[in-house]
Parts: C-alpha cells; structure tokens; sequence
C-alpha cells in the first residue's frame, strides 16, 4: 500500500497530509492565510506565494507529525499542478520536488478539481465511482462550478459550467456588497441563518442559447453575473442601514437561495436527462448547509443515491490531493510534475495557454 504526501497550494490555504492507499487519511493539516488578505477584501496573489514560501515546511512536517510518519515512510509526493495561482503552485510544486528528489521517490502533479472530485471518496462508506456506477457531480468552488459526468478515475465529461462567475465568487463579491468580508460564502450562510430567503426574490440566472456555451448545453450552463448586478443595483436603490441587522440577514439569505436554487434548477435539468446517475457535490461551496439540504433533497424525490463531501475535506486541502496522487501512483497513471499548469481545464487542455 502507499503512503503519499500530499501538498496543495493553489490559492490561499497552504496544506500538507499524508494518506494511505488513496483513501486513507492520516493526516490533514491545513494553515488557512484568511487573515492575510482579510483587509484587502480578497487573496492578493504576491501575499499569497510569500505566505505558502513562509509556512509550507511547517506545514509538511506537521503533516508528517500528526500521521506519525517518517520521512522513510513516504513512497510517493502529489502536489497540485494547476489550476491555480501561477506563483502559488510553483512553491507547492517546488517543494514537493525537492522533497521526493531528496528521498528518492517518485512526484505526481495532480489537477486540483480533479482532486475535489476524489475528496468525495475520502469518506470511508463511499465506493469509487468504478464500483458505484457513474456519478453526476456539482463541482462548486471559488474558481469553478461545473456539472461533470465521472464515469471512473480520469473518466470526466463536462456537461455544463458557469459562463461568467463560479459560486463561489458569486458569494464572495455578494457578501463583499453587504459588507461581510472575505470569504464571503461562509460569512453568507452565517449571516443568512436568521434571514428570510423570500424577503427578496433575486434572479436564477438562466442562460439563453445564443449565450456563449461553446459545445455544451445551455441548459446545463450557470450564470451568476446577473444576481450579483441585481443585489448591486438593490443596494442602490435601498441602502443598507449598518445598524439593519434583520434586513442585511433577509439579503443574505435571499442571495444565498436564489444562487443554491440557480445551482438546484441545472442539476435537476441533468438528472431528467441521465436517469441512472447518481449524485454528488464537491468543492467549497458543497460546505453550504442549505445547499447540502437542497441536494438531499432532490436525491430523495428522484430515488437517487446522494454523495456530499465531507465538511472537512469541501474547501481546499492536501488529503484530497495525497488521495488522488496515490490512486495514480498506484495504478501506474502518467501525472508528471513536469511544470504548473495555471488554467488546466477538467480532464483536458488549457483554457487560456499554449
Ligand atoms: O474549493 P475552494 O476551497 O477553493 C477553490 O478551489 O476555489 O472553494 C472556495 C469557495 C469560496 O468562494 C468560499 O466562499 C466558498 O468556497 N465557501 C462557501 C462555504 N465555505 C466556503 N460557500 C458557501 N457556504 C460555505 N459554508
Ligand atoms: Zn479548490
């Protein structure tokens, strides 16, 4: 069985764990840097490289630490390839390098959504989807939302994806307009908990043909950009007294339902479409509790088989990325660490590089 260092450092957690098998975690330490970009509003890239440079040897030693691990025990080191912060992945890709050269072992560089997919796996009662038959995964983080058909370990076919925001970046710039902070979608759904999600009813963002879909169905297409001028343009119109704390939570929890509604409506599309899927959710956003209800319940209704993610491993983490890369290295699989690879698309080429 192997056992994998994994190392993820895409955008603004610096990570490190150490998992067993592909599936076992044995550790999973995690620095989060919201601190450091919190009075900028958002991850400020150059803070975010210098942060990872700083904190990632404690962070891969603490690693090791709390799987009671020995430096002689690792047969392999994943780092994230891409997507992500082109000088962020360098320092992950860097490290893991110098570490598995020093020890004699191979390094995989692995695709960062891929591995949020694989994260859905870490729950110790979920089969891969080889066993389960094929999956329909919402994939949503603050980068990307997707509807991706997994048919098995680097089967992937992406039905549909966002054509402007992911919703996560929905719930950060919508969290930013009533003040919130950053991140913004955890600071949504707290606030939203004592709001009325009807108080205002803001748009789905439904996405006409003749948008830009490239080859994929429109009707499994997201758009996020209209809700966000619609909160905007509400706020204008009817400012937000700073001391209307009821009236910031029914915002909150309007915008909040009308983006999980937006994300509900495109799956249940697919879902008529592919009736023998089951379902499942990974990535930052699948942390949101009203969504996670919402998919429970069109599982039910459907008869469907839900997988969500556990909360731990939802938003950024090593142990997705140490799982991935050791069902690679195990299965013999290509995943060089040869360079990043910052706009990597699922299961293919590069969105915007040669
Ligand atoms: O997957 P992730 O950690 O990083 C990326 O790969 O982008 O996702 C981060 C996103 C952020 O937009 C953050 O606001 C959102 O996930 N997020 C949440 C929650 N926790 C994190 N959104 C809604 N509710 C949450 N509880
Ligand atoms: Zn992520």
């Amino acid at each position: 069985m192997t056992t994998v260092l994994g190392i993820e450092t895409s955008c603004d957690e610096t990570a490190a764990a150490v998992v067993d098998g592909g599936f076992n975690v044995r550790s999973n330490a995690v620095y989060t840097q919201v601190a450091r970009h919190a009075r900028y509003g958002g991850v400020v890239p150059e803070i975010a490289s210098r942060a990872h440079l700083e904190v990632l040897p404690d962070i891969v030693e603490g690693a090791l630490r709390d799987a009671g691990a020995d430096w002689g025990d690792l047969n392999g080191v994943a780092v994230t390839k891409g997507p992500g912060l082109a000088t962020s992945l360098l320092v992950g890709l860097t490290c893991g390098r110098a570490v598995a050269y020093r020890l004699g072992i191979p390094c995989l560089g692995v695709h960062h959504i891929e591995a949020h997919i694989h994260a859905l796996y870490l729950s110790p009662d979920v089969a891969p989807p080889e066993d389960g038959g094929p999956l329909m995964v919402l994939l949503v983080s603050g980068g990307h939302t997707e509807l991706i058909e997994v048919d098995g370990l680097r089967s992937y076919r992406t039905l549909g994806r966002t054509t402007d925001d992911a919703a996560g970046e929905a719930l950060d710039k919508g969290a930013s307009l009533l003040g919130l902070g950053y991140p913004g979608g955890p600071a949504i759904e707290k606030t939203a908990a004592d709001g009325d999600p009807n108080a205002v009813r803001f748009p789905r963002g439904d996405v006409r043909s003749d948008s830009k879909t490239g080859a994929l169905h429109p009707e499994y297409c997201f758009s996020f950009s209209g809700v966000k001028t619609a909160l905007l343009y509400h706020l204008r119109e009817h400012p937000l007294d700073p001391g209307d704390d009821q009236r910031r939570s029914d915002l909150a929890a309007s915008y909040q339902e009308a983006v999980v509604d937006s994300l509900i409506r495109k799956l249940e599309r697919a879902l008529d479409d592919y009736p023998d899927h089951r379902v499942a959710c990974a990535g930052g956003v699948g942390r949101n509790r009203r969504l996670r209800e919402r998919l429970e319940a069109v599982a039910e209704a459907r008869g469907r088989h839900l997988i969500l993610t556990d909360p731990a491993y939802c938003t950024d983490n090593a142990a997705m990325i140490a799982g991935l890369g050791g069902v690679l290295l195990e299965r013999g699989e290509n995943a060089p660490a040869d360079g990043i690879r910052p706009s990597w698309a699922v299961g293919g080429e590069d969105r915007d590089e040669g």
